[in-house]
């Protein structure tokens, strides 16, 4: 994979002797220890790379690291050991000069309370990072108005920031991040602040976005349902360590352990799901070619529900065919059954009719793998 950043081994240590703790905790002592002497191991061998237009999420609680992480990654903290490597460049390397260089044009910030200046407009505000840069007016204008406009604000232009609700002025701070063209932004609970609706709605709109603009993003966050709606991959933090990183599935279906698994259980699994996540591979073949509804492997969770309940018998689940050349192959069968055991419901107490079928494996009462 390439990667447009990345973290080697990073540590941060605040207190006295940093450098003599990071050998303490190479050498097994826990964070409890150093913390008896005054010494807060905040980001302990953190590695992870970032590919281009990927949103990568740092999940973790409250006091896990996740801030001094992302504050490492844009030269803002200096690691106590570890290295950071931003398009093949050692961002722990470059001199001040360099370092603001890189930050006032190459990287944005999104913070949790985006701080915006109340005597400036609207139009003024977004255009900030671009006045830093010393763009010329006529030009940081028009690329703020364009940056508004992408996150649902023409018209504001020229409003003021305390005549806009709170929803409102977070998206001062993404439009303010997008103008300046930095293709790496940094998000640090950008939209813990909000209240839920609006929350979804800048998730949305930041998944639209993205679609087009497709920056590399490292999204902060201490909510897993957040991560998994918006992370390609999600690392998750405790205790200043990185104990996982995974797709939203490989968090939700083979969590590293119980601590992972803990956070699991108030997710929303039929939005990560799909058909290849719950599919029996038990059985496949060449071909498939039953006459009736398939699904693909990436059907959603929701759309397989929907589909099962029309059939009376397990959905086949189709790879290859239009496109991908190739045969339609017969990749996976998904018993009804089986999606209310991925659920977290208790397998087996759906009731309804017997299911004819003619494949081996399609009988019901198989096993239904839970973890909730
Ligand atoms: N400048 C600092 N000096 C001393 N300790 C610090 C400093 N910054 C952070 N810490 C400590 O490092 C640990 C990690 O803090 P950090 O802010 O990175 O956590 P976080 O995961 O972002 O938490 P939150 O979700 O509350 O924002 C905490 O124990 C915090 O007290
Ligand atoms: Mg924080």
């Amino acid at each position: 994979m390439s990667s447009r950043l990345q973290a080697e081994h990073l540590y941060k240590v605040f207190g006295r002797r940093p450098d003599d703790a990071v050998e303490r905790i190479r050498k097994g002592a826990d964070r409890e220890e150093l913390r008896e002497d005054g010494v807060t191991a905040a980001v302990i061998d953190a590695s992870f790379s970032v590919a281009p237009g990927e949103i990568f999420v740092v999940m973790g609680l409250s006091g896990s690291g996740k801030s001094t992480l992302l504050r490492m990654l844009n030269g803002l903290l200096e690691p106590t050991s570890g290295r950071v490597s931003f398009d093949g460049r050692d961002l722990t390397a470059l001199d001040d000069r360099e370092l603001r260089e890189v930050r006032a044009r190459k990287i944005s910030m999104v913070f949790q309370h985006f701080a915006l200046f109340p005597h400036r407009s609207v139009r003024e505000n977004a255009a900030y990072g671009l006045e830093v840069q010393g763009v010329p007016r006529a030009e940081r204008e028009r690329r703020a108005d364009e940056a508004l406009a992408l996150c649902g604000l023409a018209g504001w232009e020229s409003s003021w920031p305390d005549e806009l609700s709170g929803g409102m002025q977070q998206r001062v701070g993404l439009a303010r991040a997008l103008a300046t063209d930095a293709d790496l932004l940094l998000m640090d609970e950008s939209f813990s602040a909000l209240d839920p609706l609006i929350r979804r709605d800048m998730q949305d709109q930041l998944l639209e976005l993205q679609k087009t603009l497709k920056k590399t993003i490292v999204f902060i966050t201490h909510d897993l349902n957040e991560a998994m709606r918006l992370g390609d991959r999600i690392a998750v933090m405790r205790d200043g360590r990185i104990v996982q990183t995974g797709t939203a599935e490989d968090i939700l279906l083979r969590p590293a352990d119980d601590y992972v698994a803990s956070f699991t259980k108030d997710v929303d699994r039929s939005r990560v799901l799909t058909a290849e996540s719950v599919m029996d591979t038990e059985v496949r073949g060449d071909e498939a070619d039953c006459g009736c509804e398939t699904a693909d492997p990436a059907t959603p969770f929701t759309q397989l529900c929907a589909l099962s309940a029309r059939l009376s018998h397990p959905v086949a689940v189709v790879a290859g065919g239009e496109g991908e050349g190739g045969e339609r192959r017969l990749v996976g069968v998904v018993p009804r059954q089986r999606l209310v055991g991925f659920l977290g419901g208790r397998p087996g107490t759906e009731g309804g009719e017997p299911v004819p079928c003619d494949r081996p494996g399609d009988a019901r009462g198989e096993k239904v793998i839970s973890r909730a």
